[in-house]
Parts: structure tokens; C-alpha cells; sequence
């Protein structure tokens, strides 16, 4: 597993490289709390040991020739059991502990007035301070009804980066998703602290043009899925605040990964060195006026979500949508367990120590393969590191989706599953050509990881032979899932 000082070199270099903008106090204040808490063995290890285990299954690279023609080189269409290793998302794929397994049993599967709803929502306003909790299914589903009552036709809701759900829930209400980057996150070389920033300028231009009537809501991403699992600061944070409350709109947080955003927040922005992940998380909610949130991301469960917002009227408004489509208001789509899994994972993701090994295990991957001639996007993400496929592959054009066919050419080799964010996901709108390997939380050992460090270097040194992909079938709507590919 964790050979000794293999990961802890990669936080030490960490602060040199990644936050290179951010001032020195700040660099400084992080190594003296790193070097304070781990004085003496410096290895950082997996800070959970294995009670249960999953056997992985082999196959042979004939095995997965077959699967691969078999599936139209689509890797949704893979059946789990034949991947040795899976990135293709960090949704739903977290281990749980036994503490959350333990709170299962304790699940009261009433249908109205679940003792685990008042559980979970007591955890999630003492970290968020919402008034309303709303429980859902999923992320999704919390989306729709979020802007099923907030948007109407003709509007346009601002975000640094939609996921796509986002933006099909925003679309599918006739609104229109409009991804406000920071200019910094147009070159995925490029290395800045705070690559998910929202870009303030272009908000301001936006709300100018359209009028404020015409902007229901201003929502940032944490951390920026879409932009290569990338952070925002607070100072970010606080200055759409201030320009949305300037023209009375409110702001929300799609907050599927904001344990991992707040750890970056105090290893990277000066002003919140010395604070948990818990204060800074708490200081990020407050700044807004509701959220949307997968717990299959940061809640470390299999299932779930919440919304959350402020405004009673509103609230009202979802609630009603909620019992027709999710069920009703104290379990939201979910089994009584299913919400006490969320209500102690939520709590457990913001340890310092998990939060930790968290993002160096995923720097780890991210450095051992850039730094061998992979481009990635840079600095590495926090669940997710993305291979940028148009730099790796230029002889592959785009038409030929370069990013899908590394993710086919993976797969082949090594049994690794990833998958790809580029035309074949959004067709001509893509910025980059991007393969994520998305790792899910508490899974995978440092040897699974130095596998997959090896299976991607011996791909790349044979890159020259990898071929492009056409489509030839493919559904109307979010192709990626189901497209059938020819190689070329
Ligand atoms: N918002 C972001 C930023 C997401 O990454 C996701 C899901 C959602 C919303 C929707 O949440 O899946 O619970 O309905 N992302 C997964 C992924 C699917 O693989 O990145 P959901």
C-alpha cells in the first residue's frame, strides 16, 4: 500500500507549486501546520484501514477487445464486472465507514416525520445555516425543482461552469446556462490557485445586458466539476455575493464538492490558514442564499441530495413539487437509512487528516504522470485528474474524439475505466478535449493508483499509434451515455 514517504513529498511540493500566487504567509502558515501534524513519520497514509473487501476481477486484453466492439467502444455500455479499476465518476461510488453503516441500522423508514430526516437536517443546518432542508434523490432532482420554481422562459443563469444537469435543468425550463469562467481556466496549462473562479467582470456584463429581472439566480460550483475539479476561493465567493445582493439576486451553491473546495480554500488563501475545513465550509454557505447538493459526492454515501435555501415562499413552492415527483418533505426519494448514511458522512468528509490524503492521493496521480509527458490540466483537481487529449493526441482531430479514444485505448490495456469530457459530451461547444480519472473517495489504494500511473505512461509511449473514433449511432439528447463508435 502507501510505500514510506510516497506521498508525503508530493504535500511538500504542493505549496511550492500550486498556490505559486498566493502570498508567502499563507505558504508559510500551511508547512508549519503540515510539519506540526506530521512530525516524526512523515508518510501520509490512507487514514482508514479495510474491515470488508470486493474482489476485482482480471480479464485478458482479448477479453476486453471483445467487450470493447461489443459495447460500440462506448465505456458506459461495459458491464462494472469487467473493469479492473473504475474512474468513470467519484458519484456514488465512496466507501462508507462502519460508523455510517452502523447509523443504517438506526434508519426509521417512517413515511412522514423520519427521526432520520431530523438528524440529517440538524447536521446540514449547523453546517450550512439554511433555513429549509429539502431532501432529494440526487443531485438532479434537486436542480429541477430548484429551477422548475425559480427560472422562466428567456432567463439566464449565471455559473462559473454548469455540470450537465445543471444546464439540461436550467434549458429545460427554457432558461439559458450561461458558463462565466475565470479567464484563467481557458488554458488548461496554466497554474493558478483558484482555477474555478467565477469571472466577476463578465457576471457584471451579463446582469448589464439582460437585466437583473432576467437573472433568477447566480450559482457557483464547488469545486468547478466541469473546469477540471477546480476550486473557488472565498474571496471569489464573497465578491458574486456582493455584486448579486447589489442587484437583489440571490446565490446559490452547487455544493456537491465543498469539503474538498474548503480544504483548498485553507491550504491556498491566506486569510483562512488557521481555520478548520468545517469553519471555512460554514463561511461559504453563509455567503449564500440556498444550495443544491449531491450527497454522492461530499456526504461519502451511495445515494442522495438535498436543497436547501432561506426563503419561505420559495420552500413552500419546492416542497409542493417535491411530493409530486420525490416524495414527501422528511425522506425526499430516500429510505430513513439512506439519510443517516448522508447525516454521518457529512461530518466525516470534513476531517482534516481524510480531507488530506484526499486531495495528496489525487495530486499524486495528476504529478506522477505530468510529470512524465502527460499533459493534465493544471494544478491537479480535487476529485479528478483530466488528461487534456487534444495536447496528448494531436494527430486524433477533433471530429475523431482524441479524448475517447484514450479512454477506449485505457481501457484495452489496463482494464481502467475513465471517461470523456470533450465533443462527444458537448459536441462543438466543448472547450478541451479532456479524459477524467475520477477517483473515487476512500476506494482505492496508493498500489491501485501506482497501477493506473503505469498503465497511462505505457499508453502515452505508444500514443503515436492510437486512432480516432467515428460515431455511428447515437440518441438525441446527452449522447455520451449511450453513442456507438467505429474505430478508424
Ligand atoms: N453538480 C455537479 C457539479 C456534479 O458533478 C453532479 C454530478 C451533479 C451536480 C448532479 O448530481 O449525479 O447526484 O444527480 N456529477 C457526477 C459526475 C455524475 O460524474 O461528475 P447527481
Amino acid at each position: 500500500m502507501c510505500a514510506a514517504g510516497v506521498w508525503f513529498p508530493e504535500i511538500r511540493r504542493r505549496a511550492a507549486r500550486a498556490s505559486r500566487p498566493v502570498a508567502e504567509s499563507a505558504r508559510q502558515a500551511s508547512r508549519t501546520r503540515l510539519c506540526a501534524r506530521l512530525r516524526g513519520v512523515k508518510t501520509i497514509i490512507e487514514p482508514f484501514r479495510i474491515k470488508s473487501v470486493e474482489p476485482l476481477r482480471q480479464t485478458s486484453r482479448e477479453e476486453r477487445e471483445r467487450l470493447l466492439e461489443e459495447a460500440g467502444y462506448n465505456l458506459f455500455l461495459i458491464e462494472a464486472r469487467n473493469i479492473l479499476i473504475d474512474l468513470l465518476t467519484d458519484s456514488g461510488t465512496s466507501a462508507m465507514s462502519t460508523a455510517q453503516w452502523a447509523a443504517m441500522m438506526r434508519g426509521d423508514e417512517s413515511y412522514a416525520g423520519s427521526e432520520s430526516f431530523f438528524r440529517l437536517k440538524k447536521v446540514v443546518q449547523e453546517l450550512t445555516g439554511f433555513r429549509h432542508v429539502i431532501p432529494t434523490h440526487q443531485g438532479r432532482a434537486a436542480e429541477r425543482i430548484l429551477f422548475g420554481v425559480m427560472c422562466r422562459p428567456g432567463q439566464s443563469v449565471p455559473n462559473n461552469t454548469h455540470f450537465d444537469t445543471t444546464r439540461a435543468n436550467v434549458e429545460i425550463n427554457g432558461a439559458r446556462a450561461v458558463d462565466l469562467p475565470c479567464p484563467e481556466a481557458a488554458d488548461t496549462q496554466a497554474r493558478h490557485p483558484f482555477k474555478g473562479n467565477l469571472d466577476l467582470a463578465a457576471l457584471e456584463r451579463l446582469i448589464e445586458t439582460e437585466g437583473a429581472a432576467n437573472v433568477p439566480l447566480v450559482m457557483i460550483t464547488v469545486t468547478n466539476n466541469s473546469g477540471g475539479g477546480q476550486p473557488v476561493s472565498l474571496e471569489n465567493i464573497e465578491a458574486v455575493k456582493r455584486v448579486a445582493s447589489r442587484h437583489g439576486i440571490p446565490l446559490y451553491l452547487d455544493a456537491c464538492r465543498f469539503a474538498e473546495n474548503a480544504y483548498f480554500i485553507q491550504q491556498r488563501e491566506a486569510a483562512y490558514a488557521g481555520c478548520t475545513p468545517k469553519q471555512i465550509a460554514q463561511r461559504m454557505f453563509s455567503l449564500a442564499d440556498g444550495c443544491t447538493f449531491s450527497a454522492k459526492k461530499d456526504a461519502l454515501a451511495n445515494i442522495g441530495g438535498f436543497l436547501c435555501t432561506n426563503d419561505d415562499r420559495l420552500a413552500e413552492q419546492e416542497k409542493d413539487l417535491l411530493i409530486l415527483t420525490e416524495g414527501f418533505p422528511t425522506y425526499g426519494g430516500l429510505a430513513g437509512r439512506d439519510l443517516e448514511a448522508i447525516a454521518v458522512g457529512l461530518t466525516e468528509v470534513l476531517d482534516q487528516d481524510y480531507l488530506q490524503y484526499r486531495i495528496a492521493s489525487t495530486e499524486y496521480l495528476g504529478r506522477h504522470i505530468s510529470e512524465r509527458g502527460v499533459p493534465i490540466v493544471e494544478p491537479p483537481g480535487g476529485h479528478a485528474i483530466y488528461i487534456d487529449a487534444g495536447l496528448m493526441l494531436p494527430h486524433i482531430p477533433r471530429h475523431q474524439f482524441p479524448a475517447q479514444a484514450l479512454a477506449v485505448e485505457l481501457y484495452r490495456h489496463a482494464g481502467i475505466r475513465s471517461v470523456e469530457i470533450g465533443s462527444v459530451m458537448f459536441g462543438d461547444k466543448a472547450p478541451h478535449e479532456l479524459l477524467r480519472l475520477a477517483i473515487p473517495r476512500r476506494v482505492y489504494t496508493q498500489s491501485h493508483v501506482d497501477y493506473v500511473v503505469e498503465a497511462i505512461l505505457e499508453v502515452n509511449a505508444r500514443k503515436n499509434q492510437i486512432r480516432g473514433l467515428e460515431i455511428v449511432s447515437q440518441p438525441r439528447f446527452l449522447r455520451h451515455f449511450s453513442a456507438r463508435f467505429r474505430m478508424l
